[in-house]
């Protein structure tokens, strides 16, 4: 294991595929270790731009475009940071010897909710919602008259952060759920699943990382439990530790070993799972931080980035949390603009136990996560309250 010197030939070159809030903090833990940081995004000046040593903008949907980057840059490592990537590509890249984290085969089984959905439920044989796929309305209904039942959740099989999803309670909504999941999923005309919802008592993150020990062996570990609160799929607030009961979180770490040993590879893991007193649901895993484990970079000693940063290059990594409580909750854009301000910075951060991360994301939309609030307490209630007062103290503004 050795790091070289950035924009020398000896470089540890990184490639984050994918720059938004994530990746940013991802190039700002990777730069730390000396490593030298490309940032590739879809637009211009994305967080995590702002950041890196040198930034491009491609389709990263593209497979040429994305070889031919990749071939002019000539990265150590890739480090995916979104789902929607040419992964096809990076299965051949890894081919050729550059590595890809955790590897090429599980960005392409979590880009699709049924790679990873089949691996989990038939393959490894995980408890997870009734589910079935569905490639036409009248597919849909028989899916759903045929076992999975109501109330369910209908998704494309290629979206992210609730896109396209929505909920059947009965038979006359099942026409706009599939118009709705059409229009929301990244690819057109595309396959849904459809879930029985799960009724659960609380969700989380258990963030999972596969790491070199001592003797050069992947060990897992895990970071506590991660609560958190989602609003159409997205997620407005997260915090740690989540209490549960000892067997469900033992069940809940057996789950996350398999998928994620599954997976293999190095780096984190985000493995979101349904809990109801001690019985534990798998429901999907982000092989790279997660956006609800930002809550981490208030309550760890090294947050999900560092252990991230840490697993990829080949260091020890250590969870331990530095605090009793923390909790981060989201700051929305508000409104449809470009090159917003932001008022009230002062007064969220009255409270010495906050902190703030705003993103510098050049546009806001009403719903677009522009920033997030974080706090520390003697109990997750506390560092809730304090993390939701912060970000409502944030108001953006038209300049
Ligand atoms: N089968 C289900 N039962 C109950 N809630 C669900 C189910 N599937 C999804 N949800 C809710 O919707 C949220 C988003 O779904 P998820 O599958 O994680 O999509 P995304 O990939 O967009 O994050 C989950 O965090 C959970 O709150
Ligand atoms: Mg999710």
């Amino acid at each position: 294991m050795k790091i070289g010197t950035p924009l020398t030939p000896t470089a540890t070159r990184v490639m984050l595929l994918g720059s938004g809030e994530l990746g940013k903090e991802m190039i700002i833990a990777l730069q730390r270790f000396g490593v030298e940081t490309i940032a590739v995004d879809r637009y211009a000046d994305a967080p995590g731009h702002q950041v890196a040593h040198r930034g491009h903008v491609i389709n990263m949907a593209d497979p040429i475009a994305l070889r031919a980057l990749i071939e002019q840059e000539k990265p150590d490592i890739i480090v995916p940071e979104i789902e929607a990537i040419a992964t096809e590509m990076l299965v051949e890249i890894e081919v050729d010897g550059i590595e890809v984290i955790p590897t090429a085969r599980a960005t392409q089984l979590t880009m699709n909710r049924e790679g990873i959905r089949k691996l989990a439920a038939e393959e490894l044989a995980l408890p997870t919602s009734r589910y079935a796929f569905a490639e036409s309305l009248n597919g849909l209904r028989m899916a759903i008259d045929g076992g999975v039942g109501y109330p369910c959740i209908v998704k494309p099989v290629m979206s992210s952060s609730g896109k396209g999803q929505s909920t059947i309670n009965e038979p006359e909504e099942i026409e706009a759920a599939w118009n709705y999941a059409m229009s929301g999923g990244r690819i057109k005309g595309g396959r849904v699943i459809v879930e029985e919802m799960i009724e659960f008592d609380f969700e989380i993150t258990l963030l999972t990382v596969r790491a070199y020990n001592s003797d050069g062996k992947i060990e897992t570990h895990y970071c506590a439990p991660i609560g958190h609160r989602q609003v159409n799929g997205d997620y407005v607030e997260s915090w740690q530790p989540q209490q549960m009961s000892a067997t469900a979180l033992h069940r809940a770490q057996e789950i996350a070993v398999a998928v994620t040993s599954n997976l293999g590879g190095r780096g984190i893991f985000g493995v979101e799972l349904f809990i109801k007193d001690d019985q534990v649901w798998f429901s999907e895993v982000s092989p790279r931080p997660h956006d609800t484990g930002m809550v981490t970079m208030s309550s760890q000693y090294q947050n999900e980035f560092e252990l991230h940063a840490r697993a990829i290059l080949g260091l020890p990594v250590s969870i331990e949390m530095n605090v009793v409580a923390a909790a981060s909750a989201v700051i929305y854009g508000t409104m449809d603009e470009k090159g917003i301000a932001f008022e009230g910075v002062d007064s969220a951060l009255q409270d010495a136990q906050t902190d703030l991360r705003l993103f510098g994301k050049p546009e806001a939309f009403e719903q677009r996560r522009m920033g997030v609030a974080l706090a520390y307490s003697s109990s997750t209630d506390d560092a809730r309250r304090r993390a939701s007062h912060a970000a409502s103290q944030v108001k953006p503004i038209k300049e």
